[in-house]
């Protein structure tokens, strides 16, 4: 079990599914499919441990821009898998679903799944799930500052907050990217200004419940400032 300070929100940047394929022969859509079956026991631990919200980033911006076409479409077969099935589990659990992202570039059918699982999420959730999908940090601030401009809204950032994605999401505490490298790869920029950042060697299909109680663990032991002394 983990002891002390939880947080309250955990991001998650889900990478190494490829080398784990790789490692075993295999085509990167097997890894894929692992990391969704990891991504699928995370949740279950988070919940265990009564944190209220995990963001997973399952598309950059630059992943849809720059991976091959097959990959992309194992990608949405995965999606569709899961939104077809495992999201209504999750509601009825009580469990709200969210997707941030830019999702107009989506296939149809994709894109209607995803919305669904949004719109047919309980009311009352305790736990949000959210799923970043042709998610981009960049992309996300430059529509924010359009959309006050376009509606001639002074740009603060208490105005800007409420036009990200994520608005209504309360910031993550605490960001865990698995697959080694030590980067952002552009997810929450702006949402993660007093994140904890958390790095991990273990490709993201390894990443199992034990590994994720250890990233909490050290995050309960940090100590967050927020610029006081
Ligand atoms: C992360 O795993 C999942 C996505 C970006 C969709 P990768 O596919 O980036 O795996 P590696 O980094 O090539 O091992
Ligand atoms: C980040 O992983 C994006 C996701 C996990 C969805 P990448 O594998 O795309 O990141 P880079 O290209 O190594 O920075
Ligand atoms: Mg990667």
């Amino acid at each position: 079990m983990v002891a002390g300070n939880l947080p309250q929100h955990v991001g998650i940047i889900m990478d190494g599914n490829g080398r784990w394929a790789k490692r075993r022969h295999k085509p990167r859509a097997f890894g894929h499919n692992a990391g969704m079956e990891a991504m699928i026991n995370i949740v279950k631990r988070a919940r265990e441990l009564e944190i209220h919200y995990i963001t997973v980033y399952a598309l950059s911006t630059e992943n849809l821009k720059n991976r091959p076409r097959e990959e992309l479409d194992e990608l949405f077969n995965l999606l569709r898998k899961y939104f077809g099935n495992h999201v209504k589990e999750l509601h009825k659990n009580g469990a709200k679903v969210r997707v941030i992202g830019d999702l107009e570039p989506l296939p149809a059918d994709v894109k209607q799944l995803l919305e669904d699982g949004e719109k047919n999420s309980p009311p009352n959730g305790e736990f949000t799930l959210t799923f970043a999908i042709n998610y981009g940090g960049r992309d996300e601030i430059a529509r924010a500052a359009e959309l006050l401009r376009a509606e001639g809204i002074e740009i603060t950032e208490d105005t800007l907050s409420k036009k990200l994605y994520t608005n209504g999401l309360p910031d993550p505490d605490l960001i865990i990217r698995t697959g080694g490298e030590v980067r952002l790869s552009n997810f929450l920029l702006w949402q993660s200004a007093y994140a904890e950042l958390y790095f991990t060697p273990v490709l993201f299909p390894d990443f199992t419940p034990a590994e994720f109680d250890k990233a909490v663990k050290e995050f309960s032991h940090r100590t967050r400032r927020f610029g006081g002394i």
